[in-house]
């Protein structure tokens, strides 16, 4: 790189100059600065000078074992000296078939063939398409629609926006956009008094069952962020759902697509969500984690029965998607890396210890009055926090930066989703300076 260590602020003026930074309204950084990253190292990471950040979000929920981890770069050197790309059309190489291998000896059962995408957005593309191209294959060409969860997130390409349900990110472009329905979602904030998480889970159901009647004729599919929602602001749910929407859509003949792309890759407490439910999707989507947060790769899982409806001599019967990088080997080794640790390191196993720990030092966090609605699966943890402050995620993210720390709330909700490494001093920190940032902004 020409210039190797700029300091923070020709950094800053730099890429203010020249990077359209993504998800952000770029004249909010005259208030409120980009933050220059030099380095990382395991849960920190560094600016150019002298300050460091304990990166709470997991840069956007992708990491899983650190920053720099040693044993994920050492596969990287090594892939590099051997393969750095070649096109999967009419091509194959060892990274990505035991990648396909391995995925289908550990996700549930049945589904046994991967196809390859570049980000997360990309495999829901995959999906919608792959379920309406399915049932056109079988004589059904009028199954076109879908479905997905109130408050939904599942990417912001076109295609992927329809199916999300975020007034921000696609009110801009509804024109462009085919309105697809959106069913109650069974986060469980929204039981009523007295009502268990379940009981609302199976209303939901319920809701869910009078749409597929009235209009599975038309349906493709159901799309859902399997037990945590979390652009919706980490919006847990009980398993009971997941349960009830696998018989629902079997009764109905519409697909079910798990979008496990934040959820995946033992965030929930099980390498995937959807075990927690004892399911098996017809499309399980998988990206972020999956590569231990190095480099952009995803892959939908899919059926047997799916992979057949296409396997035949007209070319146009075929799915004929492609992204330039699919199954990139890089991106592949990273991913067996990553999967190499977590059976090596018996991570599920260390992540319910850790999540036990930080439930206990979280005591006084979950006792103070302006938090509410304390929840946590697996190594997802997260809070709404009662504020006079209009602008409370920005304020947060200020004062967090202010103390070491890479939070970045969704609205008044705060959340922690940490690399798995972090150990138990640094939830000490992450825990007692968050509650001092609620002490603040409440
Ligand atoms: C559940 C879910 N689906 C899809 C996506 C889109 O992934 P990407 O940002 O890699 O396109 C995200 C990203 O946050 C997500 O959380």
């Amino acid at each position: 790189m020409p210039n190797h260590t700029p300091n923070n602020t020709a950094l800053l003026s730099r890429s203010l100059a020249a990077v359209w930074h993504p998800c952000s309204q770029m004249k909010h950084y005259e208030s409120f600065p980009l933050v220059p990253i030099a380095r990382g190292s395991g849960v920190w990471l560094y600016d150019c000078d002298v300050k460091r950040y304990l990166d709470a979000v997991s840069s956007w929920w992708v990491n899983l074992f650190g920053h720099c981890n040693p044993r994920i770069n050492a596969a990287l050197r090594d892939q590099l000296e051997t393969l750095e790309h070649v096109m999967l059309a009419g091509f194959t190489h060892e990274p990505v078939v035991l990648l396909s291998e391995r995925l289908r000896e550990l996700a549930p059962a049945g589904l046994g063939h991967c196809f390859y995408g570049s980000d997360g957005a990309s495999a829901t593309e995959i999906a919608l398409k792959m379920s309406a191209h399915y049932w056109r294959n079988s004589g059904r060409p009028d199954k076109t629609q879908f479905i997905s969860l109130q408050n939904s997130y599942h990417g912001e390409t076109l295609g992927a926006l329809s199916v999300t349900d975020v007034a921000l990110f696609r009110d801009a472009y509804g024109a462009l956009i085919r309105q697809q329905a959106i069913v109650p979602s069974p986060d469980s904030r929204k039981a009523s008094a007295g009502e268990s998480a379940e009981a609302y889970a199976l209303r939901c159901a319920d809701a869910l069952e009078t749409h597929l009647q009235r209009h599975h004729a038309e349906l493709a599919a159901f799309i859902v962020e399997p037990l945590v929602q979390g652009a919706a602001g980490m919006a847990m749910y009980h398993p009971v759902y997941l349960k009830r929407a696998r018989e629902l859509c079997s009764q109905y003949g519409v697909h079910l697509i798990a979008d496990e792309i934040a959820v995946g890759m033992g965030r929930t407490g099980t390498l995937f969500a959807c075990e927690q439910a004892g399911i098996t999707p017809d499309f399980l989507l998988l990206s972020k984690g999956i590569t231990g947060g190095y480099l952009p790769l995803s892959i939908v899982m899919t059926t047997d029965e799916i992979y057949q409806a296409f396997y035949a001599d007209q070319t146009a019967r075929g799915f004929l998607h492609s992204h330039s990088y699919t199954g990139n080997p890089l991106a592949c080794r990273a991913a067996l890396a990553t999967l190499d640790i977590f059976q090596q390191d018996n991570v599920l196993a260390a992540n319910r210890n850790k999540a036990t720990y930080l439930n206990q030092v979280a005591q006084p966090l979950r006792e103070h009055p302006a938090v509410r609605d304390w929840r946590n699966t697996g190594m997802i943890w997260a809070f709404e926090v009662v504020t006079p402050h209009a602008d409370f995620a920005q304020r947060c993210f200020a004062l967090a930066l202010q103390s070491e720390l890479l939070l970045r709330p969704i609205g008044n909700t705060v959340y922690f989703m940490p690399p798995y490494v972090i150990n138990e001093a640094e939830m000490d920190l992450l825990v007692s300076r968050t509650l001092d940032i609620v002490e603040a902004l409440a």
